[in-house]
């Protein structure tokens, strides 16, 4: 049976394409789904892409892994240095969860250089912009096949 897979995009995340893209690039969320969806494919894995703006709505999607993913990749946005019910919400995870940030937190304003995420992750990927996305995919499959 094929893994599942569940990718996370929080606040602002749904304007990519048009926001900052000195910063984030030219690609939009859509063009991040219609690569991670054929990477997964090759990888044996299920794939499943949301975004939301609400931080409430991300906790209620973290809630949702056990019963239905294998892992869970997150780029949680601004939540990432914010969120300690999002922390919360992870930290209730036995999924692997892999954290993504397009650009390089740790080249950017101090506060960024924070993670509350961080602390509930197996790794974090930033700085490669859409690519970390399919790096999470990946490492998911990697654990997830190798499991003991
Ligand atoms: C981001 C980095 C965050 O600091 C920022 O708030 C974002 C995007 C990234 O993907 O590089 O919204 O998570």
């Amino acid at each position: 049976m094929a893994h599942d897979i569940l990718i996370l995009n929080g606040p602002n995340l749904n304007l990519l394409g048009r926001r900052e893209p000195d910063v984030y690039g030219r690609a939009t969320l859509a063009d991040i789904k219609a690569r991670c969806r054929p990477e997964a494919a090759r990888l044996g894995l299920g794939v499943e892409c949301r975004q939301s703006n609400s931080e409430g709505e991300l906790v209620t999607w973290v809630q949702e892994v056990p019963a239905r993913f294998a892992g869970l990749i997150l780029n949680a946005g601004a939540y990432s240095h914010t969120s300690v019910a999002l922390l919360d919400a992870l930290r209730a995870l036995n999924e692997p969860l892999i954290e993504v940030h397009l650009s390089n937190i740790y080249r950017r304003e101090t506060f960024r250089q924070h993670s509350y995420v961080s602390m509930a992750a197996k790794g974090v990927i930033c700085g490669f912009g859409p690519q970390g996305y399919l790096m999470a995919l990946r490492a998911l499959a990697a654990m997830l096949h190798h499991a003991p």
